[in-house]
């Protein structure tokens, strides 16, 4: 590779071609680069307006670098690796194109600023996609949820049978979580939204620019109050990357209790062939790949988080080329994020069934009604923790008859305890079950109409 030294005329020779290529990071942060054009653009703006360029000069520029924006939109724009990295590409193909105004654009900036700004500009931008896509699949866990207020589901805790619940009731978990997801991902959209432009390499300018005009340009909502910092600071990524995590979280819970829901042994749910797949060699399966996919790639999104964390622990001021390693874990980061909440999405939208008919059958042939065995002597006056030590024992004898609750005789009820009557039957009807849990925030159907109702008013606000 006989490649142009990049360098000032310190430098006698080119790099090394390996060390070139292990140097470069135009592979993956061409990425960035209408955000690299854009403030590139303000930069040039800001020059002429604080007269550190003349006027017709900063239309050059931007003229030039709005042309770079079309080739590249065109595919006509593919810097290599002798670029290094997109700033590099950029500035020399405006040189090509304006001429030696070109060389003018990096006065008061490096491109320690530059790449700061751009993945400020890159990161506040897929922010919002990424609220947008968390309001997608939360107007989808809404739907599901109107249609299954009285759809009963079992409730579980460690997996075991525990009270049955308003399939609506679980859906709204998930809801509430994207909620705290979407706020968390507001919050940090605030601290990203910070320009460092003017920064330069560490300690400023000479250059009498005006930083809260770039800023204004771009449309940060301030600038960093200390130019060490503005290069070197990363928090908003790791933020960025640790809410992302608990995305996945929280798909990945999700993407578990569908696993298992389509199993022969739950039955609770039909995936539909447009969003499962078979198996090469045992023709009667039928496999959850999407749920499983959004499983694993909980893990890399994770890993960007150590990574970064990794990355940033050592960092003396202030930059530092380790910082070239933030892009991949945050462009992959991204991806994934937006990828599994746009396959979830569609998963629920169209890619399975409750199977209503099972379901039903669940709740009605298991012991999750003990519990409101206990509550209905309890409301009678029999203190709580003995009713509870009785029912254990119903419970036991019931199992060893293979009985259920509801099968035991008005007299085997009274015998246990003169205050059972023949309302106890209705008490311990699953629908009943349900209905009655109307403390706020439970599973009462009346509950899960009011969460709903907030829930629809929630987005609508906002
Ligand atoms: N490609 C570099 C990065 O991604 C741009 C900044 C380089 N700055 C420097 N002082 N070498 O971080």
């Amino acid at each position: 590779m006989n490649q142009k030294k990049t360098w000032s005329d310190r430098f006698e020779t080119s790099l090394n071609p390996v060390i070139a290529v292990f140097n470069a990071s135009i592979g993956f942060d061409i990425a960035l680069i209408e955000y690299d054009l854009t403030g590139s653009v303000a930069h040039a703006q800001m020059l002429a307006y604080t007269g550190i360029i003349s006027h017709e000069e900063g239309e050059q520029l931007v003229a030039g670098l709005e042309q770079i924006r079309q080739e590249y939109r065109n595919g006509n724009f593919n810097p290599g690796v002798e670029a290094e990295d997109v700033h590099f590409a950029v500035e020399r193909r405006l040189t090509e194109l304006v001429g030696d105004v070109g060389k003018k654009l990096h006065t008061a900036r490096s491109r320690n600023d530059q790449v700061g700004t751009d993945i400020r500009l890159y990161l506040r931008d897929q922010i919002e996609q990424i609220r947008s896509l968390i309001r997608n699949l939360q107007q989808v866990l809404l739907n599901l949820a109107e249609n299954h207020v009285e759809t009963l589901i079992p409730g579980y805790t460690h997996l075991q049978r525990a009270q049955p619940l308003s399939l609506a009731h679980h859906l709204m978990a998930y809801f509430q979580m994207l909620q705290r997801d979407y706020q968390r991902l507001g919050e940090i959209y605030q601290r990203t939204n910070i320009s460092p432009l003017g920064c330069g390499a560490l300690a400023g300018t000479t250059f009498p620019i005006d930083r809260h005009y770039s800023a204004n340009l771009l449309h940060f909502s301030g600038v960093y109050a200390n130019s060490l910092d503005g290069v070197s600071d990363r928090d908003f990524a790791i933020e960025f990357l640790c809410s992302s995590s608990l995305i996945m979280v929280h798909l990945s819970r999700l993407s578990e209790e569908i696993i298992l829901w389509a199993s022969e042994e739950f039955s609770f749910v039909t995936l539909k062939d447009n969003c499962s797949t078979g198996s090469s060699i045992m023709p009667q399966k039928k496999n959850p790949d999407v749920p499983e996919l959004i499983r694993g790639k909980t893990g890399r999104v994770f890993g960007h988080l150590q990574a970064l964390l990794v990355i940033m622990k050592g960092l003396p001021l202030a930059y530092n080329k380790d910082l070239q390693e933030d892009k991949e874990a945050i462009f992959d980061g991204v991806n994934t994020v937006k990828g599994c909440l746009e396959a979830m999405t569609i998963l629920l939208a169209e890619g399975l069934q409750f199977k209503e008919q099972r379901l039903a059958e669940a709740v009605n042939s298991d012991f999750s009604n003990a519990t409101d065995v206990a509550d209905y002597l309890a409301a009678k006056g029999v203190p709580f923790r003995e009713a509870y030590n009785l029912v254990g024992k119903v419970v036991k004898t019931s199992l060893a008859a293979g009985k259920l609750l509801k099968e035991l005789t008005m007299t085997e009820w009274q015998q246990l305890h003169p205050a059972f009557e023949q309302d106890i039957y209705e008490a311990i009807a699953p629908r009943q079950v349900v209905a009655a849990r109307n403390s706020y925030g439970g599973t009462g159907f009346a509950q899960v109409k009011l969460a709903i109702e907030n829930a629809k008013q929630l987005i609508n606000n906002n």
